[in-house]
């Protein structure tokens, strides 16, 4: 069964990109695809953008839709095998999984890092649950580990809007006052070693992301030395990995300001702590691509569907 879990389930980049941008010429064109079909999107987190560009990008496909807020309306779930369930948890994943592959056809789920223990995170124990018992496609909505649409829906964005075969991008981590997972950062880090770009990841020492996942890639700790040249600038914060989910420093020196960026486009995956990580400047300058990213959302998803669709239930 195909799933949609990471940026590594993209096989080749460029040619979903390429398709991506197609749908978003003709929305309506695969119809068909989806009728008599149900996604169920769960949610274990808040969001704007997930929510409903992905209940968008199913309809666009002809699809029924059915979104549940988990955290705040569905049983709180056991994910340990031989548990004695004498506490807080009244379902155990195995049932939940089993149940919601009676109603789904495909199953989108979002469930955070809690930031708080490492290995607990790492094993992306609610998405890797819900594969490993339900029997229906899973696209990621963003996990612990990794944001895979987001990730999408930039690599779309920056060819929108490159006009060289091989720009500069920079990752620039930026200050706020809560601890952010690296979900989004790691997505983009992985799909960016899938385009041909120079790529350069600029944050303070201290907030080195999984150097597995980093290694081969240039860090600054300079942020203007990084900056130099930049065709695109994606700022986002994380907290930090190895002292992990901590926030070492609010340094506001690395929020980015309309000097910083240039002539650069500037690239956020929102939400954003406007004159905390960008200033108004920036985010409501012509170079901002922040509602484009946002747009994209929507055919990043749909194109995710679609392949799930014709891979798992062979409709063309
Ligand atoms: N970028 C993003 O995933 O936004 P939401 O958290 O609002 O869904």
């Amino acid at each position: 069964m195909k799933h949609y879990l990471t940026v590594n389930d993209i096989d080749t980049l460029e040619n979903w990109v390429s398709e991506a941008r197609k749908l978003k010429l003709n929305p309506f064109q695969d119809q068909h695809l989806g009728r008599n079909k149900t996604l169920v999107l769960l949610f274990f987190n808040n969001s704007l953008r997930t929510r409903l560009s992905t209940q968008k990008a199913a309809q666009h496909l002809g699809m029924n839709v059915m979104v549940m807020n988990f955290s705040s309306e569905g049983w709180i779930l056991e994910y340990g095998d031989g548990v004695v369930m004498d506490r807080g948890a009244a379902e155990h994943i195995k049932e939940a999984a089993k149940v919601v592959s009676q109603y789904a056809d495909i199953l989108g789920i979002r469930a955070f890092a809690g930031l708080k223990n490492k290995e607990k995170d790492e094993a992306e124990h609610v998405i890797n649950g819900f594969e490993k018992f339900a029997s229906i496609p899973i696209v990621n909505l963003e996990s612990s580990l990794s944001h895979p649409l987001q990730a999408l829906a930039d690599a779309i964005t920056i060819s929108e809007h490159s006009d060289k075969p091989k720009p500069k991008v920079v990752l620039s981590w930026a200050p706020h006052p809560k601890a952010l997972p690296h979900a989004v950062a790691n997505s983009f880090v992985t799909m960016m070693k899938k385009l041909d770009a120079e790529f350069v990841i600029s944050h303070p020492e201290g907030y080195e992301l999984n150097p597995g996942l980093t290694e081969g890639i240039p860090i600054e700790h300079d942020q203007s030395k990084a900056l130099i040249d930049a065709d695109f600038v994606y700022v986002k914060n994380w907290s930090s990995y190895s002292k992990y989910g901590e926030v070492l420093s609010q340094n506001n020196s690395w929020k980015m300001t309309a000097n910083k960026l240039g002539v650069a486009k500037f690239m956020h995956c929102l939400p954003v702590r406007r004159n905390v990580v960008a200033d108004d400047a920036v985010l409501d300058s012509i170079q901002s691509l922040v509602i484009e990213q946002s747009n994209n959302r929507t055919f990043a998803a749909q194109l995710v569907l679609k392949k799930l669709l014709e891979d798992n239930f062979n409709i063309y």
